[in-house]
């Protein structure tokens, strides 16, 4: 006989932890054993600036650059300590879940290690300074370091299209989501892997409400409804006499921390020119490789997925225009002016992808004309064709918002 639930209590793709840190009298310096430590000092010098290369990170850290990163940061935060985290639990735990990161192009442990060093840089916001306890701040950085975990490399979309298990599993709602959260929370239930042991009953219930409520803000069809939100408390924002922002209650703290995260998710584009290209290329190599999945089932090809027929110069200046510039606005006006450079970078390497995008023969003598002064056109190579994103937006309250965005977004 079945027993209710039985069949749902199987967590696909969760392997069970090997111990890694054993054989370990000492603990590496930065996490993990690498003939590289040296330069990955230098690097670490830049942990706390924007600017710092996490391609050049993993080359040194003998291919965990998550588990590198997030010990540094809690042994530099004094996580270790405050949460009486074992050290070598704390290992054991990264690599496990780093691990359970896929060999896929963009959703991998390097995107997940680039999230979290981001999320670090953004709580040294000084218009944060003191406003997190360290509870929300250990929170923060293990819901960045978890958020993708086990991603297929394909979009929910895909998973609902095509009828997989995951979109069972989750009825179609925020399935990628839900399930990083599942495989994170499964590899803590391990004892060799329980890095919260010694947090409070209450810590602990607190800490999981809040990395569900930041991992599951994640999903990009939500985006709309959270930067909304974001703008109403920008609005109506309080600060303090020091210049820090007062947050009242549960709602107004996690909903910063989610917009935190989401920011970071979207941070790429933000990046300096050389590393943004890099991410680019990752997440659009991730992308056609979705669409040839979908050409060979004989499914629609979704938007950007299709290498034949791409220009990854528009998609971006397009994904900047509409999606990561207006989030990273309102987070600018929320910070404000902490995250001007990050804007202004944002700006110009929007231009710069803008001034990439490739003419098309009639924009070519159409703008032939216009510099001889014959016609008014502007900007017809981006105007040309439609801008198409790989993000499939919840519908808003308001309809004709939604109808509106969702021609842009078209
Ligand atoms: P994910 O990391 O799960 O959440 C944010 C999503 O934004 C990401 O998946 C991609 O689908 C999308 N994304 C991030 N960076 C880019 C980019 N440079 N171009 C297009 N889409 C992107
Ligand atoms: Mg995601
Ligand atoms: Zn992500």
């Amino acid at each position: 006989m079945r027993i209710a639930g039985q069949s749902m209590s199987q967590i696909t793709g969760v392997k069970k932890p090997l111990s890694h840190t054993n054989s370990l009298t000492k603990l590496p310096k930065h996490g993990v054993e690498t003939p590289h430590e040296d330069e990955l000092d230098k690097y670490y010098e830049e942990i706390d600036k924007w600017g710092l290369d996490m391609f050049k990170i993993a080359e040194c850290a003998n291919k965990h650059p998550l588990t590198s990163i997030m010990y540094t940061i809690f042994k530099a935060r004094d996580l270790i300590k405050t949460f009486k985290i074992p050290s070598k639990k704390f290992i054991n735990f990264m690599i496990t879940l780093e691990e359970h990161y896929l060999d896929v192009p963009y959703h991998n442990c390097l995107h997940a290690a680039d999230v979290v060093q981001s999320v670090h840089v953004l709580l040294l916001s000084p218009a944060l300074d003191s406003v997190f306890t360290d509870l929300e701040i250990l929170t923060a950085l293990f819901a960045a370091a978890i958020h993708d975990v086990d991603h297929p490399g394909v979009t929910n979309q895909y998973l609902i299209n095509s009828s997989s298990e995951l979109a069972l599993m989750y009825n179609d709602e925020s399935v990628l989501e839900n399930h990083s959260l599942a495989v994170a929370f499964k590899v803590l239930q391990q004892e060799e892997t329980d890095i919260f042991v010694n947090l409070s009953k209450k810590q602990r219930q607190t800490l999981r409400k809040m990395t569900i409520d930041m991992v599951l803000a994640t999903d990009m069809s939500k985006h709309m409804s959270l930067l909304a939100d974001l703008k109403t408390m920008v609005e109506t924002k309080k600060v303090a006499g020091s210049g820090v922002l007062l947050l009242d209650n549960y709602t107004e703290r996690i909903q910063v921390l989610q917009n935190m995260l989401h920011c970071a998710d979207l941070s790429n584009p933000t990046k300096q020119l050389e590393i943004y290209k890099q991410w680019c290329e990752l997440v659009m190599e991730e992308f056609f490789q979705q669409g040839d999945k979908e050409r060979s089932l004989g499914l629609d090809i979704s938007p950007m997925c299709d290498r034949y027929n791409a220009t990854i110069e528009k998609s971006q200046v397009g994904f900047i225009d509409y999606i990561v510039h207006p989030l990273w606005e309102t987070w600018g006006d929320l910070v404000h002016p902490d995250a001007q450079e990050i804007l202004d970078t944002l700006e110009d390497n929007r231009d710069w992808y803008h001034s990439m995008i490739p003419m098309s023969p009639t924009a070519q003598e159409l703008s032939a004309q216009e510099a001889e002064g014959v016609g008014p056109v502007r900007d017809l190579a981006a105007a040309a064709e439609k801008i198409k994103f790989q993000i499939t937006l919840e519908e808003p309250e308001d309809e004709e918002e939604y109808e509106e965005s969702a021609e842009q977004l078209e």
